[in-house]
C-alpha cells in the first residue's frame, strides 16, 4: 500500500504516537482565537430568548436532504443566531478550562471557530465575520464586498456559495486539538467537523433551510482569502445556508 492517506492513516495509529504537549506539561492554548477588542462586536439574542423554531427530530431526519439553490429572502438575525448556537453554542466554560457546547468534541477540545460569508441575513452588512462562541456574538472581520464572490471562487465556482443567504467556514484552530492528541488530533478535526455541520442541516430544517455540505476547496486560495495561515489556523468544511 502506498499513497499519502495510508501514509496518514499508518502513522497516526495510536501506537506511534508520542508523549503530547499535555503530558509534557505545556500550557493549554486559549478556548478562542484573540480578537482586537477595540472592533465594536454584534451581541446576538441568548439562546433562551429565541423563538423554539420547533420540528420533531424524526422529521427533521428524514427532511434533510442537500439543498443548493435558494430563495432570495433573508435569514433573519434571530435564525442566525439559532443555527450560530446549534452547531457551535457554548453552554458552559468550566473551571477546568474546557467549553461544553451543542457538538460533541474528542476530549471536549472544541477546535473550530466560526467564519461567516454573510450575503442575506436581516440587520448585518455583507461581509465576512467570526462567531465568538463565549461572548455569543459577532465580530465583523472583513467588509469587501468582493468577500462571497472570493469565497466561491475558492470553493470551486460553487454557485451555491455565492447565493446562499450565508455561509459558515468552520475554521480548524489545530494547536488546541493537537496540544493533547498530537498529530492524531487531525482525525478527530474532521470528524469533529462532521457533527458540526450535521447540527447544521438538521437545525436549518427547523428555519425552513436547507445546506449544501462543501469539501470540494482550495485550501491555499480559501485560507488566504479568510486571513488563516493554512498551517496552525485553516479551513476545514463549509456548508452554505438559504431559505427553501
Ligand atoms: C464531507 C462532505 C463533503 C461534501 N462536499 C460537497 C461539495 O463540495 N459540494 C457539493 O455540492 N456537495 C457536497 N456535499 C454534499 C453531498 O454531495 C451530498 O450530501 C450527497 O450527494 C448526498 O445527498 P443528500 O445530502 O441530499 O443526502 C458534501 C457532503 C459531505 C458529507
Amino acid at each position: 500500500m502506498d499513497g499519502i492517506g495510508y501514509e496518514f492513516m499508518e502513522k497516526s495509529k495510536n501506537k506511534y504516537m508520542s508523549e503530547s504537549f499535555q503530558k509534557r506539561g505545556f500550557p493549554q492554548p486559549p478556548l478562542e482565537l484573540p480578537y482586537e477588542t477595540s472592533i465594536q462586536t454584534i451581541p446576538l439574542v441568548p439562546s433562551e430568548q429565541l423563538p423554539p423554531y420547533q420540528i420533531e427530530l424524526k422529521t427533521a431526519i428524514e427532511k434533510r436532504k442537500t439543498l443548493r439553490r435558494y430563495q432570495q429572502t433573508s435569514l433573519s438575525l434571530e435564525e442566525l443566531t439559532y443555527l450560530l448556537w446549534i452547531t457551535q453554542g457554548v453552554r458552559e466554560v468550566s473551571e477546568t478550562t474546557r467549553t461544553s457546547r451543542n457538538v460533541p468534541s474528542a476530549g471536549a477540545r472544541h477546535a473550530f471557530e466560526t467564519y461567516l460569508v454573510i450575503n442575506r441575513v436581516d440587520g448585518l452588512n455583507p461581509g465576512l465575520y467570526r462567531y465568538l462562541s463565549i461572548e455569543h456574538a459577532l465580530l465583523p472581520i472583513n467588509a469587501d464586498p468582493e468577500i462571497s464572490r472570493k469565497v466561491f471562487q475558492a470553493c470551486l465556482n460553487q454557485q451555491h456559495v455565492l447565493n446562499s443567504a450565508v455561509t459558515f467556514v468552520w475554521v480548524a484552530v489545530k494547536e488546541r486539538m493537537y496540544w493533547r492528541y498530537g498529530e492524531r488530533g487531525y482525525r478527530y478535526l474532521y470528524l469533529d467537523a462532521g457533527h458540526v455541520c450535521q447540527n447544521l442541516y438538521l437545525g436549518a430544517e427547523a428555519v425552513g433551510c436547507g445546506v449544501c455540505a462543501i469539501a470540494a476547496f482550495e485550501d491555499d486560495q480559501l485560507n488566504t482569502v479568510l486571513g488563516l495561515d493554512g498551517d496552525n489556523h485553516f479551513a476545514i468544511y463549509l456548508g452554505s445556508v438559504g431559505k427553501r
